[in-house]
């Protein structure tokens, strides 16, 4: 059985990561593609959930030790229950967030290779065929965050540190993973044709072969 394609989406918060998501899921649909699409923190577990709260700032804290292997456990059972069956099985899914905001987030606290160590079993077992980084300036992101949203999340503040650490695990996993960055400091339908541009023609040959 064919595999489906795996995408994932990556961004500082406020960077338009999910807008574009959202965007390139739309236009997979309009041509009769379809697709799944996930995000993690995941809904589709309990250790999601809880992270999906502990990240909400609403005072449920952990340290970055326990927090970086929730994150882990949450993408192993994201990848092995549901991910991995649905590309498996040739099904297409797209994902808001995956091991490179691991890197970015947990690596403002521990370094590269803890988070490497407790993400292991999951990037083993399946890596995104392609990442795409929408990248925006952080003080931009910052004032799209400030603008929109009535609560700060927890890491809202660490934009530079985010970007940097992102741009780390880039080069340090450039040859398990491949990324497409793309300037997403321009409207967010000149964003969508770039990433277009580049997966549209994948999905369209996976159909026809
Ligand atoms: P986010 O994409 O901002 O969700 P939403 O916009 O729906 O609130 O993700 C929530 C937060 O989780 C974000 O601040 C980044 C953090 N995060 C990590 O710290 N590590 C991870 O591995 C992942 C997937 C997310």
């Amino acid at each position: 059985m064919k595999k489906g394609i795996f995408i994932a989406f990556e961004g500082l918060d406020g960077s338009g990561k999910t807008t574009q998501f959202n965007a390139i899921k739309n236009k997979l649909a309009k041509i009769g593609i379809n697709c799944i699409g996930e995000k993690e923190p995941s809904d589709r577990n309990p250790i999601g959930l809880l992270l999906q709260d502990i990240v909400r700032n609403i005072g449920l804290t952990v340290s970055p030790i326990s927090m970086a292997k929730l994150f882990s456990v949450d993408r192993y059972e994201h990848v092995i229950n549901n991910i991995k069956p649905c590309i498996d099985s040739g099904g297409h899914v797209l994902i808001d967030r995956y091991v490179f905001s691991s890197f970015a987030y947990q690596g403002l606290d521990l370094n590269f290779e803890d988070i490497f160590h407790y993400n292991r079993d999951a990037i083993e077992l399946l890596m995104p065929d392609i990442t795409i980084f929408v990248d925006v300036a952080p003080e931009v992101c910052l004032e799209r965050i400030n603008n929109n949203r009535i609560r700060k999340e927890l890491f809202d503040d660490n934009g530079v540190d985010l970007r940097e650490r992102f741009f780390d695990a880039f080069e340090r996993m450039k040859d398990t993973a491949k990324v497409l960055i793309v300037d997403g400091n321009r409207s967010a339908d000149a964003v969508t044709d770039e990433i277009w541009d580049v997966i549209g023609p994948r999905f369209m040959y996976s159909e026809r072969h």
